[in-house]
């Protein structure tokens, strides 16, 4: 069959077939099977024949028996290959898609956030399922039924001109324009194919961020035109749909003509040459024909839409590989683990950007000592996220040196580096999974007394156990039935058992109020005991105490010092004190 596309990328099949090799021996019983079941196809066909002609025809009953009796047997061997054909292509191509999905979540939780930056999640989720399923339909129903199809039509044809073969000449006459018919439906529906793969990518990408993002539609009162952009994603993705199933609407009748076509010369010139020389052509030899043709004109037709089907699986796996291929991830040359880490951290003359030359954090200096509290303030936009997003390595620095216990923080073994930081956000995720799981993160080192001590510590240890099921109650996605302060001081805990050597809070108490805070403020204390830590808060009364603050602007330092020397110099802090001190003047008394 004359086919185009990537069906030809030979590399891309191979690399695909690297994730059979596992599964060898089910291939090639797969394989084995399909030969079988195309090489007995034309049995059953002969056999009528040979019983209509030789015992039907001549009134022979107990050989006409015995004849039933061996198609009977051949129709159960036929079951029974059929049986585990399917159910073994079925296993390899569930198997294959399974080995390749552990692997692409693999790859996917280990890509860099500047992935992320650009990557619609629904996408990813779109590689991960449905782009997924597809290849595993190139076993199941793609490439190896195709050989089967192909290799039944070339042994029933082959048996056909053994028979008779001036007969088959004419009855197979229309098949040229059986395969044209098919190849043109073939290419048609590949379009109209990856049009609804890419709605469906659209759809995905669509839910995953409006049932997340639920809140701000309603917030805003936006249903009615999200509702809007939702309706014309589906009416694209049922109008790509239609297409597709008009182009079959069309191919079946065809279809269905050409192979009456062939019937009615198989009838026309049949029962001439029964009637001109009847030694030749017997009655038995038409029934046998008729059969046959059924058996050649369902495979082909079959076969575009099975090539279709190795076609997306194809266009499935281009995708899937490309997601394996991106090396979006942060190189982990280092090497050094030193026993015990300090915590001694140094930023040294630190340009960063996200993009190109667009320096978020130019020419940062500054040096924490191991234990001691440093507070980053400044502005909304000032970098002091982006300072400690560096530091944990999600982004790569463009010019200078971060540095832990003196060691470059690029030599440091990356996951090393990063357990040796706990990091608590303001916006606190939590799996849907019990409290435990979400305190130790599934890490087995840690034990329930840990945790307990330590929700203790941060004084979460009540509030915990008057939930039902007590650590192991289970929160909802993204901590939906927790509040935001009973969230952030599972955070808390959630830092606290994982022990770092750095703590980095980012704005951690801003989702709560100030009275809350104030109880927080005992748990954020026992946390940073003994902890170096750096501190992005925007209530002072959290960063007061730090041993030296700075104060960032557009990227730069503008002033740095404790609070006391901060506040005689008078400057951009003093501001903001007084600021701080008025507004929660004004909070206290309303
Ligand atoms: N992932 C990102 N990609 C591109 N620009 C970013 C990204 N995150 C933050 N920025 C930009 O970097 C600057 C500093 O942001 P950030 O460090 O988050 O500020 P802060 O935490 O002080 O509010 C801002 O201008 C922000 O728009
Ligand atoms: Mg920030």
């Amino acid at each position: 069959m004359a086919v185009t596309g990537d069906v030809y990328n030979t590399g891309l099949l191979k690399r695909i077939f690297q994730y059979v090799k596992p599964y060898r021996s089910v291939f090639i019983w797969s394989v084995i099977l399909t030969i079988l079941l195309a090489a007995i196809s034309p049995v059953r066909p002969f056999l009528i024949k040979y019983t209509l002609d030789h015992y039907i025809l001549t009134g022979n009953y107990s050989g006409l028996v015995n004849m039933t009796m061996l198609m009977v047997f051949m129709l159960l061997l036929q079951t029974l290959i059929q049986y585990n054909h399917t159910l073994l292509t079925n296993i390899l191509g569930q198997s294959v898609i399974r080995d390749l999905r552990i692997r692409v979540f693999n790859h996917i939780t280990n890509l860099r956030l500047k992935y992320f930056d650009k990557t619609p999640i629904g996408q990813l989720i779109t590689r991960t399922v449905s782009d997924l399923e597809t290849i595993a339909d190139i076993f199941s129903e793609g490439l190896i039924s195709m050989i089967g199809d192909t290799l039944q039509v070339i042994v029933i044809v082959g048996v056909m001109l053994y028979t008779d073969w001036e007969l088959s000449l004419v009855v197979l006459l229309p098949i040229p324009l059986l395969i044209l018919a098919t190849r043109k439906f073939q290419k048609a529906i590949k379009v109209s194919f990856q049009e609804i793969r890419n709605e469906v990518s659209n759809l995905n990408t669509f839910l995953q961020e409006h049932i997340t993002g639920v809140s701000i539609v309603q917030y805003f009162a936006r249903e009615q035109q999200e509702y809007r952009k939702f309706n014309a994603i589906n009416k694209r993705y049922r109008d790509a749909n239609i297409r597709s199933n008009w182009y079959y609407s069309i191919f079946f009748p065809v279809v269905e003509l050409i192979s009456a076509m062939s019937l009615g010369l198989l009838v026309w010139y049949g029962s001439k040459s029964i009637l001109s020389k009847p030694l030749d052509v017997t009655p038995g030899t038409i029934t046998q024909f008729i059969m046959y043709l059924g058996m050649v004109f369902t495979p082909i037709r079959q076969l575009a839409d099975k090539f279709n089907t190795l076609q997306m699986g194809m266009v499935g796996a281009e995708r899937v590989f490309k997601v394996l291929d991106t090396d979006e991830v942060t190189p982990n040359r280092g090497t050094q683990q030193p026993e015990k880490l300090e915590g001694n951290i140094e930023f040294k003359n630190v340009w960063f950007a996200y993009n190109d030359d667009n320096y978020v954090l130019k020419d940062l200096s500054f040096e924490v000592k191991a234990g001691q509290t440093i507070a980053l303030v400044g502005a909304t936009g000032a970098g002091k996220s982006s300072t400690i997003n560096i530091l944990n390595r999600f982004y790569e620095v463009k010019k200078g040196t971060i540095t832990v216990d003196g060691i470059h923080i690029e030599d440091l073994e990356l996951n090393y580096l990063r357990s040796h930081i706990a990091t608590v956000l303001q916006d606190v995720f939590l799996f849907s999974d019990t409290i435990l799981n979400n305190i130790t993160l599934n890490n087995p080192k840690i034990t329930i007394e840990e945790v307990v001590n330590a929700a203790k510590k941060v004084g979460a240890h009540e509030f915990i156990e008057r939930l039902p099921g007590a650590y192991q109650y289970n929160v909802m996605e993204r901590g939906a039935t927790l509040s935001a302060g009973q969230a952030q001081l599972i955070s808390f805990i959630r830092a606290l058992v994982h022990n770092p050597a750095i703590l980095v809070l980012d704005e951690a108490t801003s989702s709560v109020d100030t009275e809350t805070e104030l109880l927080i403020q005992k748990a954020i204390d026992s946390l940073m005991e003994g902890r170096t830590s750096i501190v992005i808060a925007h209530r002072l009364s959290t960063i007061q105490k730090a041993d030296q603050i700075i104060v960032l602007d557009k990227g730069e330092i503008k002033e740095r010092g404790t609070h006391q020397e901060l506040l005689k110099i008078n400057g951009y802090y003093k501001k903001l004190y007084d600021l701080q001190f008025s507004s929660e003047g004004i909070a206290k008394s309303s």
